[in-house]
């Protein structure tokens, strides 16, 4: 594929041909996607794949439980889990327990087991160069070196005709994933990935236009429009 289009045109795919990938496409894309940049090139991203129907289903259900803390969030107008106060967490802005006893119905995530491929991606948090750490707000930088490989898996499925979405409600239930795969200590979910045949073809993604994310000289210059 021509790399704009492909970088235009790579959507969330959430629905799915029931069609097996087969292992060797799969092999092929990670073969591609780990020339991934990362901080000092550590490489600290583990991929678990995950066929065990049990597992799966385990997963669906911890996936669900993310799902509906994320969705008691949106209920009431709110970005989920954002570090809001000065770039902090000031704790939940919902009642999290009784979000997780409310069913929130959503096809991708109530069928989420059935999806032809799903990759758990893990971080080695002893790998990442947190940069920002200790800095007075929210550290995000060591996922820089986490998600690019993740994207270029997006890339991948599209350059193979598949397509896939990386989501992030399941780290909500980390301690229980952790026991359910036997992640060591020191590691995170950075991410689960669906992959497989899209059942629909999406040609224009909605994104905002350069001019209104971009300034020159200061955070509040003129819009970068050359
Ligand atoms: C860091 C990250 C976390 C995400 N988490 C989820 C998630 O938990 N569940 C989900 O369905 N989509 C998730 N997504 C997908 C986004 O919702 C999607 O990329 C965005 O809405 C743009 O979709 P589009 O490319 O189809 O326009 C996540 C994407 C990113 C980059």
């Amino acid at each position: 594929m021509e790399l704009y289009d492909a970088m235009r045109t790579t959507p969330a795919t959430r629905a799915f041909a029931d069609e097996p990938i087969d292992d060797a496409v799969l092999y092929r894309m990670l073969d591609h996607a780990r020339f991934a940049p990362s901080g000092g090139n550590r490489q600290g991203w583990r991929v678990i794949v995950l066929k065990d129907p049990a597992v799966r289903r385990r997963i669906r259900e911890l996936y669900q439980l993310g799902w509906r803390e994320y969705t008691a969030h949106i209920r009431v107008g709110l970005v989920p889990f954002a570090p809001r106060e000065h770039g902090r967490w000031p704790g939940p802005a919902v009642d999290l327990a009784a979000a997780r006893e409310t069913p929130a119905p959503n096809e991708f995530a109530d069928n989420l087991e059935r999806a032809p491929v799903l990759l758990l991606l893990v971080a080695d948090l002893g790998a990442l160069a947190c940069l920002d750490n200790g800095l007075d707000r929210q550290a995000f930088i060591g996922g820089g070196s986490i998600y690019p490989f993740g994207h270029n898996l997006l890339l991948a499925a599209r350059n193979e005709g598949l397509g896939g979405v990386l989501t992030s409600v399941l780290a909500r239930q980390e301690p229980a994933v952790r026991e359910l795969l036997d992640i060591p200590e020191g590691h995170a979910i950075a991410g689960l990935l669906a992959l497989g045949r899209p059942l629909k073809t999406v040609t224009k993604l909605r994104r905002a236009p350069v001019e209104d994310f971009t300034s020159v000289d200061r955070f509040d210059g003129p819009a970068f429009n050359p």
